[in-house]
């Protein structure tokens, strides 16, 4: 069973986020779809949504803390206001755009697994460390994983490889195969592919061994995409 989840990092309005929820919801529940199905909307668009068992709202971001004073993040009391309890952690944007550390993600992975959240844990080499080869690669991988209990009953990995993250370049099936079987001959958990995935590829990219679903973006924005896309996996 395929798990695809939807990152719509700073798109749509509050507005667009219910048609949106709405749509996808009626979309898996009135073609009876048993994919794990995940939507992560802007922190302003988190609501008490009425959804099928199978599709989880989440949170792109959160800080380590219930409450307190740090300006511009939210923590678990405005999660709890809505029962949110998925948050992804370690996508390469907070890494490289807003400059998370290895330490930072680390101690949001401990406060969020310590209280039982689901959590969508992203990892994924720059193109610089690709350029040099699948072992740069994996070691550049394993060091995201530093302080990272990878045997979190909740844990879901995501392999998103930089470069291929919002450019419409997706990687080979070769470098997908290969990144994926390296991780998964060391952790047995759930393994996303992120980068690029869109309608054209979907099918593809799911077929590849200890690939277990998908993480998209840019294709995810258009809900008749997205339900294009979970009909094509739930498929498979
Ligand atoms: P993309 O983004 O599908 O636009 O490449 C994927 C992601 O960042 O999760």
């Amino acid at each position: 069973m395929a798990i695809i989840a939807a990152n719509f990092k700073t798109n749509h309005t509050r507005k667009s986020t219910k048609e949106y929820i709405f749509k996808v919801n009626e979309f898996l529940n009135q073609n009876s779809l048993t994919n794990e199905v995940y939507i992560f909307p802007t922190a302003t668009s988190l609501d008490e949504y009425d959804t099928v068992s199978n599709l989880t709202i989440g949170a792109q971001n959160a800080y380590p803390t219930d409450k307190g004073s740090f300006t511009g993040e939210i923590g678990t009391s405005q999660l709890d206001e809505f029962n949110i309890k998925t948050v992804l952690i370690g996508h390469s944007e907070r890494r490289h755009v807003l400059g998370e550390t290895q330490e930072e993600i680390a101690t949001k992975f401990k406060f969020y697994s310590d209280l039982g959240y689901k959590i969508i844990y992203c990892i994924g080499e720059p193109l610089e460390v690709k350029e040099v080869g699948l072992e740069e690669t994996l070691m550049y991988v394993w060091e995201q994983l530093v302080g990272i209990d990878v045997n979190y009953e909740n844990l879901i990995l995501a392999y998103e490889p930089v470069w291929a993250i919002g450019t419409g370049v997706t990687a080979t099936i070769d470098d997908i195969k290969n990144v994926h079987n390296a991780i998964k001959e060391k952790i047995n958990k759930p393994l996303l592919y992120g980068g690029s995935v869109k309608i054209n590829n979907i099918q593809e990219i799911l077929n590849v061994q200890n690939v277990d679903g998908a993480l998209i973006g840019t294709a995810s924005w258009n809900a008749d995409d997205f339900c294009k896309i979970i009909e094509i996996s739930n498929n498979l």
